[in-house]
């Protein structure tokens, strides 16, 4: 991966490559020199993406990139476009980005730098580590060419660190599900979680586990000899204006347990604690953001698989707010762990909760591979949180949580069962599920079993784990737009 993105003020001599804007039709922004005869002749046009490198054999060469219709360029296009540069230069030494100068005059300069930094970054992250032969990526410096200013300096600053709690998280979510076991995400949360980083991090064993009341991780964790974990960050500043919890699903492998997947159906389920991977690479940001809310992160973990112990299809668990609940499909399993991790999140009497998931299916078939899930159970703060995902460039799409379907988990044993009718509903029947373990608590669920994995590379994303939900995230805490808490929370905490 590139070592280092800098800002500078010119282009620097010692330059190989130096990326400008083109708009489409192969119109130039103010300033930018480009032979327009040269584009024309080798049928460059400036659609978004779109590179071309005019190298006469002097350097530094010029690598035109298409910025699309110049009255539409926004953060996201300029993040498409930096990643687009890098991987047009991808095994030179050095780039220049000058795209600013493609970003209207309504976009603010920090928020275009930024948005560069992170699509240089992250367009440059390939996970190369078991590759003998690997095509990693050559550039070594990237300069941001930018008259300066500390709010810009301060964006690229941002932009690095964002990225590399992102690349944090890609290589969890990437790491073959033998390395990123339970107790090695603690390990990483522990790490990260120094003395004096103002972050404390907790970790439950599986002892701790039982005493604590989790059954419903309890219950996954029994078929596999890897044991669970229950992991809490806590990063509480000073006169802290809000509480969040931020819970993740952390499945380090996803067999479906008893309820076996199909071969096909389990070759991508080493991705299956993405919503892990993605709180804790947040949590982890916490120091370098000091954002001044108390936010919790955390991550029940465990593998689900289909040992001698493993738990069965007509067990009953009984989940840490004390509601009991029927397994009916052990494949249901990432609901059954969450729903420990949202009873312990309601404990907190937070303003808010979020928790995100590679939970259904269904929530694929419905959206795609572009679009997460989005539900709750407080319009307003659903809202915030599809603001957030918008402006992060990770599309959500509300959906209903419609109280005509829960009786679709009435269990005849027990207080709910883990399944509702096949075939029907199935991203809502896992939301309403999750729905009984948040009290009265705000609270989003994020369903992201479609983009948290790429199936190639595209715009800044790399094929393989996408660490969807970090930026969302980092975006809503930024922003600070939390419901204020009812009277009667108020009074509670
Ligand atoms: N981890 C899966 C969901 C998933 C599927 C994520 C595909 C990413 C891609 C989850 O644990 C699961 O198996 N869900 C079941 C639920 C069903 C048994 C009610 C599903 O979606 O089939
Ligand atoms: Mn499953
Ligand atoms: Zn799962």
């Amino acid at each position: 991966m590139a070592s280092a993105v800098q800002l500078s003020s010119t282009v620097p001599d010692d330059a190989r490559v130096v990326a400008v804007p083109v708009f489409s039709d192969r119109r130039l922004p103010a300033g930018v020199e480009v032979d327009v005869e040269f584009l024309e002749a080798v049928g460059f046009e400036g659609k978004p993406g779109e590179t071309v490198l005019i190298a006469n054999g002097s350097l530094p060469a010029t690598l035109a990139v298409g910025l699309g219709d110049p009255d539409t360029v926004d953060p996201e296009r300029l993040r498409r476009a930096a990643a687009a540069a890098v991987r047009a230069a991808w095994r030179a030494e050095g780039l220049s980005l000058a795209l600013l100068a493609g970003a209207p005059d309504t976009l603010k300069r920090p928020a275009a730098a930024q948005a560069l930094t992170e699509g240089a970054l992250l367009g440059a992250y390939r996970f190369t580590k078991y590759k003998s032969d690997a095509d990693a990526c050559r550039i070594r410096r990237i300069d941001i060419i930018a008259k300066g200013g500390a709010p810009v300096a301060a964006a690229v600053d941002r932009g690095r660190a964002i990225s590399a709690a992102v690349a944090m998280a890609r290589d969890l979510v990437n790491e073959p599900p033998e390395a990123a076991t339970p107790r090695r995400l603690a390990q990483v949360a522990t790490d990260f979680a120094t003395e004096g980083s103002g972050l404390t991090c907790e970790v439950l064993d599986e002892k701790a586990i039982k005493k604590e009341r989790l059954g419903g991780l309890e219950g996954v964790s029994r078929g596999s000899a890897e044991p669970p974990r229950l992991i809490k960050l806590t990063w509480d500043p000073p006169r802290a204006r809000a509480s969040v919890v931020l819970v993740g699903k952390g499945i380090t492998f996803d067999s479906g347990g008893l309820s076996l997947k199909s071969a096909d159906g389990m070759m991508s389920m080493k991705m299956d604690m993405s919503g892990a991977a993605a709180v804790l690479a947040v949590m982890s940001l916490l120091p370098e953001l000091q954002l001044p809310i108390r936010v919790v992160g955390i991550v029940p973990t465990t593998e689900n698989l289909p040992g001698g112990k493993a738990y069965k299809p007509g067990d009953v668990l009984r989940i840490r707010n004390g509601k009991t609940v029927e397994v009916l499909n052990t494949d249901a399993e990432g609901r059954l762990i969450l729903a420990d991790g949202l009873s312990l999140a309601a404990e907190e009497e937070p303003n808010a909760i979020v928790d995100l998931a590679t939970l259904t299916g269904a929530c694929v078939v419905a959206l795609g591979k572009k679009v997460s899930g989005l539900m709750g159970n407080n319009d307003g703060f659903i809202g915030e949180m599809k603001a957030a995902a918008d402006r992060a460039g990770e599309p959500a799409w509300p959906l209903p949580l419609p109280v005509e379907y829960r009786k679709d988990i009435d269990s005849k044993v027990a207080d709910i069962k883990n399944i509702g009718a096949a075939g029907s509903a199935g991203a809502l029947v896992a939301g309403l599920f999750l729905k009984e373990f948040v009290a009265d608590v705000p609270w989003a669920h994020l369903d992201i079993a479609g983009p948290a994995w790429a199936d190639s590379d595209d715009g800044y994303l790399a094929q393989g784990a996408t660490a969807v939900g970090v930026r969302t995230l980092v975006e809503l805490l930024t922003s600070g737009a939390f419901p204020r808490k009812s009277r009667r929370t108020a009074r509670a905490g």
